[in-house]
């Protein structure tokens, strides 16, 4: 089995970002710029928050951090996106999910033009990824396809099985497997037989939240597994959606938890920003 190291992937893929920003810089003048908005206290989000500013930074990317507190109203945060919206020194805008439950994040949300959409949640983008059209794609899906490139990992034919359809990955997930011609198969809450779908795939990519769901006995011999989850054991421990330690015998590659996808989805949205940015001039 191959593991998969998505850590040092993406420090490299984040050292050739740098060179793109600091030629951006020199050519015209500015940094790339990426707004970043939270609104609230969730833990989680404040970590994550905190990881993709640094990650801005040691990449040559300026970060524009917007706090606002639990209390404030949609109208609030649709005027502060707004302003970003217009802002030429901000290239991207990141509204971090989930915002708070009184406030109407989709209308949040739409406020961002398509082109600063370095999340790639809108519809828009979404739509173009639908079409096999050139937009911006979801940090973590566009890891992953990142980490085949880079492992020469072939797609083209693969029977892929994508276990999660949210909107942020097992969807885009799909769409990107269908669209480098995977014959790509979804399963979610509902599917029957769960078992014998993934025990098909030849490319498996669990993104379901559920600690160490995936075992030795539903994956094909010699699959490739890409563990999307983050979770916590019941002793606190980080692990993902897949049990490691079991699937390592079955699998030719395996992404690990943490050190997998995780450090991927920074990276990808560094590259989305600076995308982003070359793209505005
Ligand atoms: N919350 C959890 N993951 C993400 C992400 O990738 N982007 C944003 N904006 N919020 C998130």
């Amino acid at each position: 089995m191959t593991l998969i190291d998505g850590k040092q992937t993406a420090e490299k893929i984040r050292d050739e970002l740098k060179l793109r920003s600091v030629e951006f810089e020199k050519k015209y003048g500015k940094k790339v710029g990426l707004a970043v908005v939270l609104i609230g206290n969730d833990p989680a989000s404040q970590v994550y928050v905190r990881n993709k500013i640094k990650a801005c930074e040691e990449a040559g990317i300026r970060s524009f951090a917007h706090y606002l507190p639990e209390t404030v109203s949609t109208e609030e945060a649709v005027s502060l996106v707004r302003s970003l919206a217009e802002d030429d020194n901000v290239h991207g805008i990141l509204v971090q999910l989930p915002l708070p439950k009184h406030l109407n994040t989709e209308l949040i949300l739409n406020t961002i033009p398509a082109k600063k959409d370095v999340d790639g949640f809108l519809a828009e983008n979404i739509g173009k990824l639908a079409l096999s059209e050139e937009g911006t794609v979801a940090c973590t899906p566009l890891g992953v396809m990142e980490l085949f490139k880079r492992y020469g990992i072939s797609i083209q034919g693969k029977r892929a099985v994508v276990l999660g359809r949210s909107n942020i990955v097992g969807r885009p997930m799909a769409l990107l497997l269908l669209n480098a011609d995977a014959t790509v198969t979804v399963c979610h809450s509902k599917t029957q037989n769960l078992k014998e779908e993934c025990l098909r795939a030849d490319i498996l990519v669990a993104a379901i939240g559920k600690a160490k769901f995936v075992t030795a006995d539903m994956i094909k011999p010699g699959a490739v597994v890409i563990d999307v989850g983050i979770n916590r054991t019941e002793d606190g421990k980080l692990c993902g959606d897949v049990d490691f330690d079991s699937v390592k015998e079955q699998a030719s590659y395996l992404t690990p938890v943490p050190g997998g996808v995780g450090p991927m989805t920074i990276a990808m949205l560094l590259k989305n920003v600076v995308d982003a940015a070359e793209r505005a001039q």
